[in-house]
């Protein structure tokens, strides 16, 4: 028996190693944690357990018989986070360099289908060479095998992807269809197709980090949600992402224990909107202000990427909710193509995971210009409006000043589903501003006046007065109470629990055609 107890030790030791202590020690010196530090890392201490330790691949290719390792390149399994149950996957860069072979995958396609049969998020660390050249197709069916799998998840149980290393070609479309992507700064980058081949295709000089790394993928793309300075804060995030989301869509996010001091009042939210509604302002400051724990409270996905709409999680006295916010204090917070295409994929995960929604409204309209014309702003613009509508989510709106054509009614209006509107007296609710609205509807009167200046002055401070605040839209019910800024906190915190045992279903339908 010692015997057999000696083999399974020395099997276990080799295995910790994956492709050997020198390799590590050259992971260490990239910056770079391994596969089973970032495990560690991750999750509550002794709580991780392994899947497939001693799993290797069956080539024979290359002279690939002579040279295998415990595990394949992949470390799989569960354990917690914050005492809840995950599964998780770490790409092992030691190992051919954490390229995916049949095994490999058929190891994450395992841990796959326990999270769904379980119902717990899948967390993928990923650090891979791609494809196991040695093995060819084999290798790119193994790939099809993960993306089939997570889109089959999609919607079940939450799925997070860390790039902490490479990740090329087709094998970008896993974390593509995750969730969420968090990358590490100047240790990780993402492309379909990586520097040399676009020098060849386009002629462009690009470097890796320029072509696809995590402050290109935060600012211009979009592709990742969260940029994070190194692994340590990006496991740190990970953890922090999950604490507002549940375990699967059958289930509601953790609620944590709040406790009121009594004053629920805002009074610095009167004094926020400023005289002139032309002049900006920083929409977090209501955000920080209505959510518990202020500025620390607020998860914001999507930081640097389209900055005229603020998205994130939070809690409103204990309830974990998404917030959808313009940002007036970029492009007057303007609705564009990317800034609906972040919201409305925020949208949408939220409502698959019975997150509920708070919506803060000051957008002056979408944005003009053959750029966004041509580009799709109508098909593009049309895809918040659609994750609007079809979420059953409790749904809140607060319109803090402008809420103008278009944009107001797909920013969560009463009419496509929002189940409580409010809005602040500073709140102009109309089609258009009302100096170009003057000037189309009185053009006439104003190009025949002695002093069309003063004309059009006089009937823009008309239509300003009759249309540009929120008791019309309140008369017609539109709006269901005017409130005093200072009180929007108190208002959401009983909105939110009257709307706890929310039911709202969608008609029967297969699924439904999203303008894509
Ligand atoms: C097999 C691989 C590998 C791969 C790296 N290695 N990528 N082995 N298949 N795809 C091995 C290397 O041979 C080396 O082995 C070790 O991993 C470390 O690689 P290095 O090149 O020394 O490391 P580094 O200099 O850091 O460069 C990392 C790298 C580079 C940029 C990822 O290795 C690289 O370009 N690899 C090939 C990438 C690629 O073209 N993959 C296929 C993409 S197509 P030794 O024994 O020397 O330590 C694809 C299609 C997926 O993935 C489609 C899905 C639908």
């Amino acid at each position: 028996m010692a015997d057999k107890l000696h083999t399974l030790d020395n099997k276990i030791a080799e295995a910790q190693l994956g492709g050997g202590q020198s390799k590590i020690d050259a992971q260490h010196k990239k910056g770079k944690l391994s596969a089973r530090e970032r495990i560690h890392f991750l999750l509550d201490e002794n709580s991780f357990e392994e899947i497939g330790m001693l799993v290797s691949h069956r080539s024979t290719n290359f002279g690939l018989d002579k040279q295998k390792y415990y595990g394949d390149g992949v470390v799989t399994g569960y354990g917690t986070i914050h005492g809840r149950l995950v599964y998780v996957f770490s790409q092992d860069f030691t190992v051919f360099g954490g390229s995916l072979s049949e095994t490999f995958a058929e190891k994450i396609c395992k841990i796959m289908d326990l999270a769904m049969k379980n119902g717990a998020p899948v967390i993928g660390l990923n650090d891979s060479g791609g494809a196991r050249i040695q093995e060819g197709v084999v290798s790119l069916a193994g790939y099809a095998d993960i993306f089939y799998r997570n889109t089959m998840a999609s919607g079940v149980i939450p799925q997070l992807s860390a790039i902490m290393g490479p990740c090329a070609g087709g094998a970008v479309y896993s974390p593509a269809i995750t969730d969420f992507i968090m990358m590490v700064e100047n240790t990780s980058y993402m492309f379909v197709t990586g520097p040399n081949v676009v020098k060849t295709v386009t002629h462009e000089e690009v470097t890796a980090e320029e072509l696809g790394g995590a402050s290109t993928h935060s600012t211009k793309s979009g592709v990742t949600h969260f940029s994070c300075a190194n692994e340590i804060e990006c496991i740190n995030q990970l953890k922090k992402l999950l604490s507002f989301i549940p375990q699967n869509c059958e289930e509601q996010a953790p609620f944590v224990a709040y406790q009121s001091n009594g004053n629920e009042l805002r009074p610095k939210l009167n004094t926020l909107i400023p005289e002139n509604n032309n002049q900006p302002y920083d929409i977090r400051e209501v955000i920080y202000e209505v959510i518990d724990e202020n500025e620390t409270g607020f998860l914001e996905v999507h930081k640097n990427f389209a900055e005229n709409i603020v998205v994130g999680f939070a809690r409103i006295a204990g309830r974990s909710i998404g917030i959808v916010a313009n940002q007036p204090a970029y492009l007057a917070g303007v609705l564009d193509i990317k800034s609906s295409i972040k919201a409305a994929r925020f949208v949408r995960f939220c409502d698959s995971f019975n997150i509920p929604l708070l919506v803060l409204e000051d957008v002056p309209g979408f944005l003009p210009g053959t750029d966004q014309e041509w580009n799709g702003i109508i098909n593009n613009g049309s895809k918040l409006l659609y994750a609007f509508c079809e979420a059953t989510v409790p749904r809140i709106t607060v319109i803090t000043r402008k809420a103008y054509g278009g944009a107001y009614d797909v920013m969560n209006s009463k009419h496509i589903g929002a189940d409580m509107n409010f809005a602040w007296p500073t709140a102009e609710i109309a089609v258009m501003g009302a100096k170009g609205a003057a000037e189309i509807i009185f053009k006439k009167e104003i190009s025949e006046a002695k002093n069309p200046e003063a004309k059009w002055k006089e009937k823009e401070q008309e239509y300003q007065e009759l249309f540009a605040n929120p008791y019309i839209a309140a008369e017609r019910g539109y709006i269901d109470e005017v409130i005093k800024p200072e009180q929007t906190r108190i208002k959401l915190i009983k909105a939110f629990k009257m709307l706890e045992n929310k039911v709202a279903k969608l008609p029967r339908k297969k699924h439904g055609n999203i303008p894509l």
